[in-house]
């Protein structure tokens, strides 16, 4: 009886496994697809997330505000605000500074934006700075076609990306990267799709082919966000240049742009500075200002802009020895964007394999946005493209007279081209901090460098009386006339310590009833939060040898 009751139940038992296994194995499955896709999705999102906190905590603390906003905005057009302007200015004197002070064969310029509508034939412009767009007809969106095809390769790169970080988590320290990325089938073969894409896409680009453009989209089945259809116009060239007419009388008024870069007012004036200043070759020309285009995309906040600010310094070399001071340049430059600390991880070289119509080489320098890595800055090998299309167009000889030799010729440039907007974007996301503080609160705070941080000490008396608001409007008024301070008597301490983190500054310092006693503050540290206990009279100095640019000028 017992064996036969053993019998009957390894019977249920196998009939109940046979049933009961597979729906473990597909609960299984369906977890792990369920918890990779909502990882996915949450990565994804995160990104999207962070940016959209970006640009709401911007408008919200007074950075960047929409342009036009009463009239429901002006695409990709924006404002910044009192504490963007700020912060933008301090990027802008550590760039000025590290350029034209920091070298003695650096000098600067201020060009006007409107200039002769030669400039942009001569330079190629007119001709050539396009993009190529594509309409999806369904959604009746428009996108360029070959960030299209980029995007596509940069989700490839993620999912490599991903390989790396599993890997390294599986691994540990036993991992080797270099010998991971040789030897996984799934990373060898899709690093092979980016590079059959990346050649494919030069190729169209380089030969202009717009139809190959878009037999490249449809074969890698690119859907339109929007509509998730590929019902895709053709692929036609859009000049990005914005023209207007310059004169009052309209019969006699001529056509002119608003330049699309700052580089073009440097070429102009070349003759000018070497005639008026004593530079000799090799030395550059700095110069920051708006530039202008009518981009097809008008996505992704600051990052893409139809006006925007560029800070470029063309640098004036003899001809051959070009590739030297273009290496030179790279190093300097990704040495120059480290400086700011705001993690090496951030930055990676890209190099152009499809050249621009001036360049014999090119490389940028990417940082991680919260869409990607994308491109922060350009470093190009212009040769002798620009300056020698203006002799031929103006007529007027270009030329550089070199003593030494006693021969002359027209220099090679090598060019340093950053978008001031990208810079503040890349300090703006590196810098947001959602900080969850162990007494169960969070507190959202800008890890801004201090030394470029928009307001660099808050003043606090701990109560808006008992005289301690007059003893702190004296240290107040000391410190303004050095940097940019606030002074705050309103709310809890607690709260203003928060309105001071949302807006990075470094520097809270507090006037309680022990600085009646023993004339000594309280000075909090943005990062940390922690509280230090420092004489009045040492103050200005500890805030001023913190937060000036000069820390950061003697690091690049
Ligand atoms: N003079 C060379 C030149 O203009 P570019 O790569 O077209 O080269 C240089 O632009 C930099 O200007 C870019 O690396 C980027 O930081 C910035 N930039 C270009 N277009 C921009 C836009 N629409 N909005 C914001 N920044 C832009």
């Amino acid at each position: 009886m017992e064996f036969l009751n053993h019998i009957y139940l390894q019977t249920i038992l196998l009939l109940g496994g046979f049933l009961y296994y597979p729906f473990l194995l597909f609960r299984l499955v369906f977890s792990l697809v369920k918890f990779n896709f909502s990882k996915r999705y949450i990565c994804e999102m995160n990104n999207q997330e962070l940016l959209k906190k970006i640009v709401s905590h911007s408008k919200e603390y007074g950075f960047v505000y929409p342009s036009s906003e009463i009239y429901d905005g002006l695409s990709a057009v924006y404002d910044y605000g009192p504490y963007g302007s700020l912060l933008k200015n301090n990027i802008k004197e550590f760039w000025w500074k590290s350029m034209v002070q920091l070298n003695d064969n650096i000098v600067g310029l201020d060009s006007a934006i409107f200039m002769h509508s030669n400039t942009w034939q001569a330079s190629g412009h007119i001709d050539a700075f396009n993009d190529p767009l594509i309409d999806n007809r369904d959604s009746k969106k428009r996108y360029r076609a070959d960030l299209l095809v980029e995007e596509y390769i940069e989700k490839i790169h993620s999912k490599i990306s991903k390989e790396i970080k599993k890997a390294e988590k599986r691994y540990g320290d036993k991992f080797d990267k270099e010998e991971f990325l040789k030897t996984n089938l799934r990373v060898i073969e899709n690093s092979k799709k980016i590079s059959e894409i990346s050649k494919k896409l030069n190729h169209c680009l380089i030969n202009k082919d717009l139809v190959e453009l878009k037999n490249l989209i449809l074969e890698l089945g690119i859907n339109d966000p929007v509509s998730g259809t590929q019902n895709w116009t053709d692929v036609k060239q859009f000049n990005l240049m914005f023209s207007t007419k310059i004169g009052s009388n309209v019969d006699t008024s001529s056509l002119i742009y608003l330049r699309p870069e700052t580089a073009q007012g440097i070429f102009l004036n070349f003759l000018n500075v070497v005639n008026s200043t004593r530079v000799k070759i090799p030395f550059g020309i700095a110069q920051i200002g708006k530039a202008f285009r009518n981009e097809i995309i008008a996505r992704q906040f600051v990052f893409r802009m139809r006006e925007f600010e560029q800070m470029e310094m063309q640098f004036f070399v003899e001809p051959g020895k070009e590739m030297n001071f273009f290496d030179d340049w790279k190093n300097k430059r990704m040495k120059w964007h480290k400086s700011l600390d705001l993690g090496d991880h951030l930055y990676r070289f890209h190099n152009h394999e499809n050249l621009a119509h001036y360049a014999n080489a090119a490389c940028d320098i990417e940082f991680l946005f919260p869409m990607g890595f994308k491109e922060l800055e350009g470093i190009h090998s212009r040769t002798d493209f620009d300056l020698k299309s203006h002799q031929k167009l103006s007529g007027k000889k270009i030329n550089y007279y070199d003593q030494k030799t006693k021969s002359s010729f027209v220099p090679y440039v090598i060019e340093t081209s950053v978008g001031l907007d990208r810079l503040f974007l890349s300090v703006l996301s590196a810098s947001y901090q959602n900080q969850k503080l162990k007494n169960g609160t969070e507190r959202i705070f800008l890890k801004i460098p201090f030394e470029i941080a928009p307001i660099k000490a808050a003043i606090l008396p701990l109560n808006a009386k008992d005289n301690l608001p007059e003893k702190a409007k004296l240290l107040y008024d000391e410190l303004k006339t050095f940097f940019n301070i606030q002074y705050d008597e309103k709310d809890s301490i607690g709260k203003r310590y928060r309105r001071q983190d949302a807006i990075g500054t470094p520097y809270c310092i507090t006037f309680d009833y022990d600085t009646l006693k023993d004339n000594s503050v309280t000075i909090r540290n943005r990062n940390s939060m922690v509280q230090e206990r420092v004489l009045l009279s040492s103050t200005k100095d500890y805030i001023i040898n913190n937060v000036s640019i000069d820390n950061l000028l003697t690091q690049v």
